[in-house]
C-alpha cells in the first residue's frame, strides 16, 4: 500500500491552483554554475559567469571600495531613512557625469534625467517599461548575439524583439555591413540597443569611425538608441574613452537612453548599484519624463537602496578616490591584456590546429571563442572547464597558473574535431 504521506503530498498537487505551470529551465549561465559548484575536481576552473578575479581566482574587492565603506561605516550622521524614488541626488549627478562628462552640454542645459536603478539589469528593466508604456514603436533590435537577458527586459514589457547582425564567424570581428544593412531596414522609429564598449558576449566593439556611421544612419531613420554600459573603464583602462560611443550619440542633441552599471567596473555586483539616463530635447520634457519614470518605479520597489550607490557617490566625488579606482580599473584592464597575450602564445607555442588571433584582438573581459557547444562540453566533462555554452571565456577567471589547462583542453576539443 502507498505511504499516507504521498497520498496526501499528490492530492495536494492536483489541487493546486499552480499546477498547470511549466518548470522554467535555469538561464545557461547559472546551470554552468552550478554544475561548477557540484564539481569536486581539484583542477576545476571557472570561466563561466562575468566576474572579475584575481591571479589567484579570488572574486576581488576594489581596494577604493574597501576605502569608501569605511568611511561610511564611521559616519554617524547616515541615516536609514526613506530616500527618493529617483535614488540619491548626487549619485545621479556623478554618474550621468560620469557618462556624459562633465561638460556634457545636455547636462548643462538640464535635459538629462538620471534614475537611480538596482544595477544594470534595473535600470534596462525600467528603461523597457517606461517605453512600453510611452513610445510610439514596440520593436526594439539587439545584436546578434547579444547578453543573454536583454531580450527578455523587452519581452516582459510587451516590446517584440528582433536582431540585427553583430558578429561575423569568419574573422571574429564585426559584421559591419550585416550590421547597417540590417539598421536600415528596421522600421522607422524603432529601438536599438548598443553596448556602450566591451560587448558581450563577442569581445568585439565598432571602432569610433564606425560608430559615428551607426550615429549617422540610426539619426537619420530615427531609430532611438539605448546604450548599455556595463564595462565603462574596462576596454580601454580609461573612462573616458570608453564612454566616447555615448558621448557621440549624445553630442548630436537627440534623444537617448542609458543604462549604467557598477557591477563590474566597482566590483560591486551584490549591491545592485546602477542608473538609468534619459537624454530628452528640451529641460520640460525631461521634467515630465521624469515624473513618468517614478510613476514606473515607485509601484516597483518604491525606493532604491541606499548602501551601494553611497559606496559609489563617495568614490566618485572625491578626487583622490575617484583617481585611485582609475588606477585599479587600469590595474584590472592589464591583468586581462596579459592573459590574452598568454593564452594566444600557449596556443600557438602548443601548435593548436586554427586562428587564435582574435583572443588578442578582441576587447574587455570576453573571448568570444569560436568554440562550439559540442566542443564546450567535452572540456566541460574530460577537463572540469565550466565556459557558457555559446563558447564565451570570460578572461578574468583564468591566471597565469591555470592557462596551460586551458590550453590542453581547448588543443584536444579542437583535435577531436567535433
Ligand atoms: C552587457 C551587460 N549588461 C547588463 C548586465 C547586468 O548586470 P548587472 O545587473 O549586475 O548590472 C550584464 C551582466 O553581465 C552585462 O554583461
Amino acid at each position: 500500500m502507498e505511504p499516507l504521506t504521498a497520498v496526501i503530498r499528490d492530492s495536494k498537487d492536483a489541487d493546486s491552483k499552480f499546477a498547470h505551470l511549466p518548470r522554467v529551465p535555469e538561464a545557461p549561465i547559472f546551470a554552468v554554475m552550478s554544475a561548477y559548484k557540484n564539481d569536486p575536481s581539484p583542477v576545476k576552473l571557472n570561466l563561466g559567469m562575468g566576474v572579475y578575479r584575481t591571479e589567484e581566482g579570488k572574486p576581488f574587492l576594489l581596494p577604493v571600495v574597501r576605502e569608501a565603506e569605511l568611511l561610511l561605516v564611521n559616519d554617524l550622521e547616515a541615516a536609514k531613512d526613506y530616500i527618493p524614488t529617483t535614488g540619491i541626488a548626487e549619485f545621479n549627478k556623478l554618474s550621468a557625469e560620469l557618462i556624459f562628462g562633465a561638460d556634457s552640454h545636455a547636462i548643462i542645459k538640464n535635459r538629462v534625467v538620471t534614475v537611480q536603478c538596482l544595477s544594470g539589469t534595473g535600470s534596462l528593466s525600467i528603461g523597457a517599461e517606461f517605453l512600453a508604456r510611452h513610445y510610439k514603436q514596440h520593436v526594439v533590435y539587439i545584436s546578434q548575439p547579444s547578453y543573454e537577458n536583454h531580450p527578455n527586459f523587452f519581452i516582459r514589457a510587451g516590446i517584440a524583439v528582433n536582431t540585427y547582425r553583430y558578429y561575423d564567424p569568419e574573422t571574429h570581428g564585426l559584421d559591419f555591413q550585416g550590421l547597417l544593412e540590417d539598421l536600415n531596414s528596421a522600421p522607422q522609429g524603432s529601438i536599438v540597443l548598443l553596448q556602450a564598449c566591451g560587448h558581450n558576449p563577442t569581445g568585439v566593439d565598432p571602432t569610433l569611425q564606425q560608430w559615428e556611421v551607426i550615429r549617422q544612419l540610426m539619426r537619420s531613420k530615427e531609430l532611438l538608441p539605448f546604450f548599455d554600459s556595463a564595462y565603462q573603464g574596462l576596454v580601454s583602462g580609461n573612462l573616458e574613452e570608453d564612454a566616447q560611443s555615448v558621448r557621440l550619440f549624445v553630442a548630436d542633441g537627440g534623444e537617448c537612453f542609458i543604462a549604467q552599471s557598477y557591477s563590474k567596473t566597482m566590483g560591486l555586483y551584490a549591491e545592485r548599484v546602477g542608473a538609468l539616463s534619459i537624454v530628452c530635447k528640451t529641460e520640460e520634457v525631461a521634467c515630465r519624463v521624469e515624473s513618468q519614470l517614478k510613476d514606473v518605479i515607485s509601484p516597483t520597489y518604491f525606493t532604491p537602496p541606499v548602501y551601494g550607490a553611497s559606496i559609489v557617490t563617495a568614490i566618485l566625488r572625491n578626487r583622490e578616490m575617484y583617481s585611485q579606482w582609475n588606477s585599479e580599473l587600469k590595474a584590472m584592464i592589464e591583468r586581462l591584456i596579459n592573459m590574452r597575450k598568454h593564452l594566444f602564445d600557449a596556443l600557438c607555442d602548443k601548435g593548436t590546429p586554427g586562428d587564435w588571433s582574435h583572443i588578442v584582438s578582441q576587447v574587455g573581459m570576453y573571448t568570444f571563442s569560436g568554440l562550439s557547444e559540442e566542443q564546450v562540453a567535452f572540456m566541460t566533462k574530460e577537463y572540469h572547464i565550466y565556459l557558457s555554452p555559446d563558447g564565451r571565456i570570460n578572461m578574468a577567471g583564468l591566471s597565469a597558473k591555470t592557462v596551460p589547462h586551458l590550453v590542453d583542453a581547448i588543443h584536444a576539443a579542437v583535435a577531436r574535431n567535433i
